[in-house]
């Protein structure tokens, strides 16, 4: 399905969707380690059943152990993605997470309803915060995940080429680019340009993209302090996900301040290209958050497969980023329902693989290196 929508959107978006910072190492990193987690099966098992994969997350009961994460500008990549995302997910009942940058709204996205959480980035003005977190508690959202790394603006060099940076500036190539991809245009045509939904009432009206790029890194706040994250404990009432966690001390001041899990995350290798993968930063994260706090992870996960590696090495509920939009890209709006299907089947074949009855059981299964 990579390959499939890569021929399928325009190379811009397709470079801002896969690519990653600097020299890439660590979005090579994230896939090449989860190939270096290795399970032992067990064949001779006396009463294998079907296996389990059913998990309860922060008092909900999902299908599978894994959702749609959060991903800005998504309606650039291919057009309406996260309504068909949410759909998707509404329908086999696993959750999607709303990206403040999306280009679908609050709204929206309440309206399609489901298990469905609000990523929020911290604006400066705690106005605008209350106000998108009321709008989020109002159009049914029953958690918030506050993502903290992205502490500054972030350069990537494939989207600086491509003149997606800021300021944003179209060139020839990324025209030509369009052309060539006729489903995506048309799609994109039929649909309008995309914007950023949510945030768009807080932006003055009219502004250039260039201006808009400027307005937006003034208006986001940075770093996002711990009582920053008090103050987001004290304003929502649902559950608190923090997302982009590496350090064990950080994961440790969220269980002080009241977060209910924490995602562990290096944002698909789109940051610091020296970060450490999710799977090497879990056990030191697990041993600081105690056993039965929710840790989530993400990055690299392409499979089933990779979905049990991550819950045999500790993680209790893993996002896919870039799997769900490779499937929209190849298959279209339909893409994401696609997904889902293949990873269950995946994850239930590696189960039955392993001799392994329930999730729960994984870590059972995992050769220590
Ligand atoms: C195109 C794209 C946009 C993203 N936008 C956001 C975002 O708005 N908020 C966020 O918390 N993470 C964002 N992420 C990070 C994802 O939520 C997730 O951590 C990452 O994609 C996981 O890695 P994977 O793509 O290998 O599955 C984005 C990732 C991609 C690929």
């Amino acid at each position: 399905m990579e390959a499939a929508a890569q021929r399928r959107i325009p190379r811009f978006a397709w470079d801002y969707m896969a690519g990653g910072i600097g020299r890439e190492s660590v979005l090579a990193e994230n896939c090449a380690r989860l190939d270096r987690v290795k399970l032992r099966p067990r064949y001779l098992v006396d009463d294998a059943e079907s296996p389990d994969l059913s998990h309860s997350l922060l008092g909900t009961r999902y299908p599978a152990p894994f959702g749609v994460a959060p991903l800005g500008l998504s309606g650039l990549i291919w057009p309406q993605a996260a309504e068909h995302l949410a759909r998707a997910a509404r329908a086999e009942g696993i959750s999607f997470a709303l990206s403040g940058m999306a280009t679908s709204s609050i709204e929206q996205i309440g309206a399609i309803g489901g298990k469905i959480w609000y990523q929020h980035y911290a604006f400066i003005d705690n106005d605008i915060n209350s106000d998108l977190l009321k709008r989020a508690q109002h159009s049914g959202f029953d958690t918030l995940v506050v993502t903290v790394d992205i502490p500054t603006s972030t350069r990537r060099d494939r989207d600086i080429r491509n003149g997606l940076a800021v300021p944003p500036d179209l060139n020839l190539r990324t025209l030509l680019g369009i052309v060539q991809r006729p489903a995506w245009a048309l799609s994109m045509l039929r649909h309008g340009v995309p914007e950023f939904a949510s945030i768009k009432p807080y932006l003055p009206a009219n502004l250039s993209l260039a201006q808009l790029g400027v307005q937006l890194s003034e208006m986001i706040e940075g770093h996002v302090s711990r009582d920053k994250l008090r103050w987001y404990r004290a304003q929502w009432p649902g559950n608190l996900i923090v997302k982009g966690i590496l350090d064990a001390d950080d994961a440790a001041a969220c269980v002080d301040i009241g977060a209910d899990a924490i995602v562990v995350s290096n944002h698909g290798g789109r940051q610091l290209d020296a970060a450490q993968t999710s799977i090497d930063a879990l056990p030191a994260i697990r041993q600081a958050v105690g056993h039965d706090y929710p840790l989530l992870a993400d990055g690299g996960i392409r499979n089933g497969l990779d979905i049990a590696r991550y819950l045999a090495l500790g993680a209790d509920y893993v996002l896919l980023g870039r799997a769900f939009m490779f499937a929209l890209g190849a298959i279209g709006d339909n893409g994401g329902a696609h997904a889902i299907t293949i990873l269950q089947a995946e994850l239930a074949a590696t189960l039955g693989q392993l001799g392994c009855p329930s999730i729960r059981h994984l870590p059972e299964f995992l050769i220590k290196e």
